[in-house]
């Protein structure tokens, strides 16, 4: 065809469109911290019978009731511990990876008996030296957006195969990495310098578990529990946050049958969706010691009450399959949920959490993030430690490593930088280290 009318047809197209098609109403967003709505937070420590806790007991049976409306309200349930067919096995391991600096091993787990049905691929980095030689290392755990090959330059890594979203910058087309794709998010792993200060370091793609759209939720892992899809889910079925959580704690079964990773001091990481999905692990799964966010933002350890920057009818609309239907509830309704994120960080108690914010990354709300971290210290308290131990927000760059909760926003924009991985290894050290 001659592409002129082709074209001519294309910018008429484009034209009329505003006029036939059913463009949806626009969502207001709030930058303006004057017309941030008056919210009342629901308490951690009030139960749903209304009697007040005030013992560690008492926090343990309220602590299920948070989970219960976490899982009913927001995220949708996740189907208790692992598969009965979910088995792993090795396929690399390179003890003198990294020019000699690390070990990097890579571990296949496929999560039926059958080697055709759902999988992740495992990629771990450890301090060099022979098996067995050191006592078992403590370890961080996180998703990769693009394929373990991403996380560094390594070409020893295998190539992910998996479907991904298409990136024009790190020249994703196809829906396929290539090997333009490695090392692409190097600089949000520092694996180099994480291997060097003793730690172990993991990372799993996340689109192995629930690819990153709305069909994801009905494949792969979302057909083995028969979740159905984002639009037909009964309401309080998972979404993809909820598939992810419950991979990183599939992540941490095969890491805890690994003689030389020590499984009681593993730290569970993630940015932005990752973030949001790291918290909602670490809520869940008491295996993780800390527990850290990285620009989380709505959904993650923002309040939602807030109304600042993205908000809950904003998520829910671009991302229909991420939490659970029942989330939708809340759109333009957010001082009616029953929980607010402060209460998702409380559930962490008393183990370690770190939120962390960047000062141009708005549509996170880094207020927000700092509140709900502020505002889980009275469970902490409840159970022995000092929670943040600041009312104030911290300036930029001026970290707060407080007793079980730290904060730090930096300079600079929504991101994960080696100045936040400097502070989460410093915080490791203080609690990972014994
Ligand atoms: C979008 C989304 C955020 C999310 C972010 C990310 O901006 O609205 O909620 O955190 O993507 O994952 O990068």
């Amino acid at each position: 065809m001659n592409p002129r009318p082709c074209r001519l047809l294309a910018a008429i197209c484009v034209a009329l469109s505003p006029v036939f098609a059913a463009r949806p109403p626009e969502i207001p967003v709030n930058y303006d911290e004057g017309k941030v709505p008056a919210y009342r937070l629901p308490d951690p420590l009030v139960a749903a019978d209304g009697s007040a806790v005030r013992e560690a007991a008492a926090w343990r049976k309220r602590r299920l009731e948070l989970l219960e409306v976490f899982s009913r309200e927001v995220y949708g349930r996740t189907p208790a511990g692992r598969p009965a067919g979910m088995h792993w096995e090795t396929t690399s391991v390179d003890r003198a990876a990294l020019g000699g600096k690390a070990v990097r091993k890579e571990i296949t787990v496929w999560f039926t008996e059958r080697k055709d049905g759902p999988r992740m691929h495992l990629l771990v980095y450890q301090p060099p030296g022979a098996a067995g030689a050191h006592r078992p290392r403590p370890a961080f755990l996180g998703y990769n957006y693009y394929g373990n090959q991403c996380v560094n330059a390594d070409p020893g890594i295998t190539l992910s195969q998996a479907w991904m979203r298409p990136n024009a910058e790190f020249k994703i087309v196809g829906n396929r990495a290539t090997e333009g794709t490695r090392g692409v998010h190097a600089s949000r792993w520092d694996i180099e310098t994480v291997v060097a200060r003793g730690y172990a370091t993991a990372t799993v793609y996340y689109g192995d578990l629930c690819e990153d759209r709305g069909e994801g939720v009905e494949r792969d892992v979302g057909a083995l529990f028969r979740t159905g899809s984002a639009e037909m889910r009964s309401p309080d079925a998972w979404g993809a946050i909820g598939i992810w959580a419950w991979g990183l704690s599939r992540a941490l079964d095969v890491l805890a049958a690994d003689p030389e990773i020590d499984a009681s001091r593993v730290a569970v990481h993630g940015h932005s969706r990752l973030g949001k999905t790291a918290l909602w692990a670490g809520a869940q799964d008491e295996r993780f010691a800390l527990v850290i966010s990285n620009n989380s933002g709505c959904g993650g350890a923002a309040l939602s009450m807030r109304v600042f920057g993205e908000n809950v009818e904003r998520i829910n609309t671009s991302f229909p399959f991420w939490f659970a239907r029942n989330f939708r509830a809340y759109n333009r309704r957010e001082a009616g949920l029953p929980v607010d994120q402060h209460q998702l960080i409380a559930l962490i108690a008393p183990r370690a959490v770190h939120v962390a914010s960047a000062e141009d990354d708005r549509w996170a709300d880094p207020r927000g993030e700092f509140l709900a971290a502020r505002h889980a210290g009275p469970v902490y308290a409840l159970l022995g430690r000092r929670g943040l131990g600041v009312a104030d927000m911290p300036a930029v760059n001026q970290p707060v490593i407080g007793d079980g909760v730290a904060y730090h926003i930096r300079t600079g924009k929504h991101d994960i930088t080696p100045y936040d991985w400097a502070r989460y290894l410093d915080h490791a050290d203080r609690v990972l280290r014994r």
